[in-house]
């Protein structure tokens, strides 16, 4: 298994696969897109968890383990005395084979040894409360084999958080149940909750189980020694207790060329309160015709829903259609926007993954993955917002929804919670609020939702603030305090104070902290008085501040459409006038009126942030400040791999400045590659007609053109947050994988600006910009039901301007194609 890369793409499959299970790092998959959710890497490590990766946390997962990656979905094999898994881990014996293939929300790994073949294929139905595994065990050999299986999970005790603090209590709560091949964990279930878990096998009878993890695994053993499995022999534990997990044991006998199936299901149920409990088991336990090993346990958990569950997914056939079901979503969604071109990896970028991922981050946020523990951030308001851009032409009534979630946890004054959890849609008091371009975000997402849908009704329905029933105004009425905010707030430049921080949660101008066991972002600010002003808030509220302009057009509200253009154009004003710094956008003033992001600095001379919205909103444009801007970009923060966030970085900490000057130098917010606002710097690109240099820092952070796995760590086929930059010790390192803004950015770049085709409220706008060297290329698009075949030639290698556009044969005037019902035919040269 000696290789330098450790997997390829089957794009035919839409799959990821990975030959090498020992991969830079664990390259993990989610599972799961609606309610019941998994996360899996290439060896089987992960969790489950329902809604939120915080207050129900099914199987229990441990960040900091050594090695790292340690528990999760295992499955032992022992064959005569040689145990093994299909994923390798935790026992790691040399496989025969090993391939893991992470595909759209789903993953098979598979391995083999000694002519036994094992594959297991981890989904989560749909509209379902449930992990399913489905094991496929084969005799490769000509003799007839006995092996014993073992299943593991872990159970978590609901809250991730206080599941790894609280030991003293605990250690004493666990409390499970077993009925025939399915163990129950019901830890306070007799008392305040209303949910339990199990994991069962559908199809087979066991031949014995665990449930208590010292007996099954020792004391001292380890999840790659497991006492139980080692002697190949169960020990029927029941746990009371310390910590509850679900074995199963299985004999297994396999004919010569046989191959036999085995459904283990992983679930959660809630039950309401009249029904926690049943009756009918409790009886059968008196008169001893219930399965259980339970001795004196009169709370039976009533399993109706689960056995209901076990039963439908109780075949093989009903498992197999399950899937296909899955995979039918998956066309459907993917079938939105298909690019054709000769760029292989452009296509596998936009037609899979960089979609997968805006799903994955739009029901994630920044809760969960192995790099967020799960219990720290809900959902962001201003990542949220962002993430339903990528998201929303996929399934628009969930971005809808989520908007109307999002608007509610705001304030009266247009200022908002910075984050709220997805159980509760209640927003977070720990962080609390004060982020100053969180209102603005709010249009951001309002408007693409519209463009996508055309459903101009959202304005109209009734949002409270702050969650607060009697409280409603209209969504319109959000977006205009939104919009106001930021007005209303203006500092002695008359450009937008920044609060608490803006998009840079690390550049915390108010803060002045020098108590390291405070947080940045929720100690007391020191506001009162602060002259702290960000351009990046500016650039904002002007790309966003149009849109708002627009829409209000749209609605017939010409009045309010005046009233902001107004407040647009002193803002491009102010910009131009104290934001500017000669060669590139001034990053902010600090509390003291001091200039952060210029040529007059020591360090820090200029940031990528406020370069990539002021060129984006074009300010300055005529008077040549876009261009050089970006040359500026180029000049100070581009490197091989992509641009970093500011130059020099920050090597002494800064009190003024706050979190950005804690990190050392070429990391995160402090000069590291911060994927996510790449994209701005592209779009800024475009909108100066550079299309040449908007591909080039494009294929720079698209994972598709990726040069060397190994170097990048994290998985080769989705975005980071961040790629350690130029004064790293390791540039070209990335970290904090999947879950970041760059996904809805990246696929909001390629899609609408690079390839061009971007959703306006009366249709169509073809507006690509080009690489010299594309030639020709064609999207399939459907909006709105009807479906666009555009294929877009460029004979002269232009990089911007499209020249002509026939639809259906007839030449139109302009670049927007109308939305008529149908399907059409549109030619464009550039
Ligand atoms: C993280 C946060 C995001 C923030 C960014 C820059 O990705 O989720 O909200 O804008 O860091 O600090
Ligand atoms: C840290 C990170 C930043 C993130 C923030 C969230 O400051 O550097 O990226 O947005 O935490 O709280």
């Amino acid at each position: 298994m000696e290789s330098k890369n450790f997997g390829y793409f089957d794009d035919k499959n839409r799959e990821f696969v990975i030959t090498n299970p020992a991969t830079p790092f664990p390259w993990i998959n989610y599972l799961g897109n609606e309610d019941f959710f998994g996360l899996i890497s290439n060896t089987g490590g992960g969790y489950d968890f329902y809604k939120d990766a915080k207050f129900r946390r099914i199987t229990r997962y441990r960040y900091n383990g050594v090695p790292m990656d340690n528990g999760g979905r295992y499955f032992y094999i022992n064959d005569n005395g040689t145990v093994w898994n299909p994923g390798w881990k935790p026992c790691k014996t040399p496989l025969d084979s090993y391939e893991c293939r992470h595909g759209m929300n789903y993953t098979r790994i598979t391995g083999s040894k000694n002519g036994i073949e094992a594959s297991v294929l981890f989904f989560v139905p749909l509209k379902t409360w449930a992990e399913i595994q489905k094991v496929t065990l084969k005799n490769t050999t000509s003799e007839k084999k006995t092996i014993k299986l073992f299943s593991f999970a872990e159970w978590c005790l609901w809250n991730a958080a206080t599941d790894m603090e609280n030991f003293q209590r605990n250690w004493s709560t666990g409390e499970v149940e077993i009925d025939g091949a399915t163990i129950y964990h019901k830890t306070e279930y007799k008392e305040r909750r209303n949910h339990y878990a199990y994991y069962t096998v559908t199809n087979a009878n066991i031949d014995g189980y665990d449930t208590d993890r010292e007996s099954f695994i020792g004391l001292y053993n380890e999840f790659a020694d497991p006492q139980c499995v080692m002697a190949g022999k169960p020990s029927n534990s029941l746990a009371h207790g310390w910590s509850p997990i679900a074995s199963h044991y299985i004999e297994v006998e396999l004919a010569p060329g046989e191959s036999k199936d085995y459904i283990f299901m992983l679930g959660y149920v809630e039950n309401a309160q009249e029904e926690k409990f049943s009756a009918e088991d409790i009886e059968r336990k008196k008169n001893g015709t219930l399965i259980s090993s339970q001795d004196s346990d009169v709370t039976l958990v009533n399993k109706a829903k689960a056995n209901a569950l076990i039963e439908k997914f109780s075949t093989v056939e009903a498992v197999d259609a399950a899937f296909a079901e899955l995979a039918q979503m998956w066309d459907a969604l993917l079938d939105k926007y298909v690019v054709k071109s000769d760029d292989e990896r452009l296509n596998r970028m936009v037609n899979i993954w960089s979609q997968y991922q805006c799903m994955i981050t739009f029901n994630f946020s920044r809760s969960a993955s192995f790099f967020e523990s799960g219990v720290g951030r809900g959902m962001g308001f201003r990542d949220s917002n962002q993430d339903l851009v990528g998201f929303v032409h996929q399934i628009p009534s969930r971005a809808r929804e989520r908007i109307i979630d999002i608007a509610s946890t705001q304030f009266p004054d247009g200022g908002c919670y910075h984050q709220y959890q997805p159980l509760t849609k209640h927003g977070n008091n720990d962080i609390g609020g004060g982020f100053n371009d969180d209102p603005c975000w709010l249009i951001f997402g309002t408007v693409a939702y519209i463009k996508e849908t055309g459903d101009f009704s959202i304005l109209q329905e009734p949002v409270p603030f702050d969650n607060e029933p009697g409280t409603e105004v209209s969504l319109m009425e959000h977006l205009r305090i939104s919009f106001n905010h930021v007005v209303e707030n203006l500092g002695p430049h008359m450009l937008p104070l920044i609060g608490r921080a803006d998009w840079n949660d690390c550049l915390n101008l108010n803060c002045f902290s020098w108590d390291p066991n405070e947080s940045f972002q929720t100690t007391e600010n020191n506001s009162e008085g602060s002259k702290a002003e960000s351009l990046m808030i500016a650039g904002l509220f002007v790309v966003t501040g149009k849109d708002y302009v627009e829409l209000c057009k749209q609605i017939g509200d010409n009045a309010e459409a005046e009233r902001a253009q107004k407040c647009i154009d002193s803002m491009v004003e102010a910009v131009k006038k104290h934001g500017w710094d000669g060669e590139w956008y001034l990053r902010a003033y600090d509390f003291y009126g001091n200039k952060i992001g210029s040529n007059e600095c020591e360090e820090g001379k200029i940031f990528i942030e406020s370069q990539g919205f002021c060129t984006m909103a074009g300010i300055g444009l005529e008077e040549g400040m876009v261009d050089k801007a970006i040359d500026s970009c180029k000049k100070y923060l581009d490197c091989e791999h992509g641009m970093v966030l500011n130059n020099p970085a920050y090597t002494t900490y800064h009190v003024e400045m706050g979190e950005i000057s804690s990190y050392p130098a070429g990391y995160k917010e402090n000069a590291g590659i911060f994927c996510h606002n790449n994209p701005w710097v592209i779009i800024g690109e475009t909108v100066a007609g550079r299309g040449n240099d908007a591909w080039e820092l494009f294929r720079k952070i698209s994972p598709m053109y990726l040069k060397d796995q190994a170097l990048h760590k994290v998985e080769p086929y989705v975005n980071c947050q961040m790629v350690a930059g130029k004064d790293a010790a390791k540039p070209g390192e990335g970290k904090n994988s999947w879950l970041t803004g760059t996904a809805a950015w990246m696929w909001l770049t390629v899609s609408q600006y690079l390839l061009g085709i971007k959703p306006t409220y009366d249709g169509l706008m073809i507006d690509p910009c080009l690489d010299s060297d594309i030639k020709e290329y064609s999207v399939k698009r459907i909006l709105r039901g009807t479906e666009y075949d555009i294929t877009v030639k460029n004979p002269n290698g232009n990089q911007k301007g499209v020249k002509s556009i026939t639809v259906d044969g007839v030449a139109i005037e302009g670049n927007i194609i109308k939305a008529t019902p149908g399907k059409h035919v549109v030619e464009v040269v550039m």
